[in-house]
């Protein structure tokens, strides 16, 4: 997806502390203790590589969520495979919770507290239903990893990933129609990039496990 155009660009410029947004620079920062100089220049570098292939947050996430679908998918042609071995099944429950657990860590750190901090009441809105649908959706794979050490394809855990994948797509729907539309016309070109690099930094320091089943109230 193309940056905004008429709007400035930081293509191959150096990005300046003073121009991030707080909520950006604050979650990109979360979790981070001082990197060394050459670990710093390294990420400089990422920025403007991202900067200068035009990678703004809603490619990211449409590109997130197309690889989860794919999983999903593999994960339910397997199921209806009578060859298909215990491994794979394990495999890809794994795969299935890794890649929702970065993704949802990031959304969490990232994208909802900015929608917050852009959009007022409606931004918080946004976010209370966004954090909901994750909660809902990862109780349910810290469940699949629990059925999955069985260590063999079961009904339960179908209808398990079923459940997720209904969840997960009607989710994303409202990502994908909702507020990625909302975040391009809102956000500023500088922003769209540089949220990209608070979302890997999330990603980069996301706890590897869902957290133990959580209540949905605020
Ligand atoms: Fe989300
Ligand atoms: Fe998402």
């Amino acid at each position: 997806m193309a940056p905004k155009t008429g709007k400035k660009s930081a293509v191959g410029t150096k990005k300046k502390a003073a121009t991030q947004p707080a909520e950006v620079s604050k979650a990109a920062k979360k979790g981070k203790t001082a990197a060394p100089p050459e670990v710093e220049e390294e990420e400089e570098e990422q920025v403007q590589t991202m900067e200068a292939l035009h990678l703004d947050i809603a490619s990211v996430l449409l590109s997130d969520h197309r690889h989860t679908v794919a999983l999903l998918h593999h994960f339910q042609q397997a199921m209806g495979d009578t060859d298909t071995d215990d491994v794979l099944i394990e495999t890809l429950v794994d795969a299935i919770c890794l890649d929702i657990r970065l993704h949802s860590q990031a959304e969490l750190d990232v994208l909802y507290p900015y929608f917050e901090n852009m959009l007022g009441k409606k931004g918080k809105e946004i976010a209370q239903n966004a954090r909901e649908a994750h909660v809902e959706i990862e109780n349910n794979l810290v469940q699949a990893l629990e059925m999955r050490k069985e260590g063999k394809k079961s009904e339960e855990l179908e209808e398990l990933i079923s459940t997720v994948m209904q969840e997960f797509e009607a989710h994303l729907q409202q990502e994908e129609e909702q507020y990625m539309p909302l975040l391009l016309e809102k956000a500023s070109e500088e922003d769209l990039v540089e949220l990209v690099e608070a979302f890997f930094q999330s990603k980069m320091n996301a706890p590897l496990m869902p957290p133990a089943e959580q209540g949905t109230e605020e």
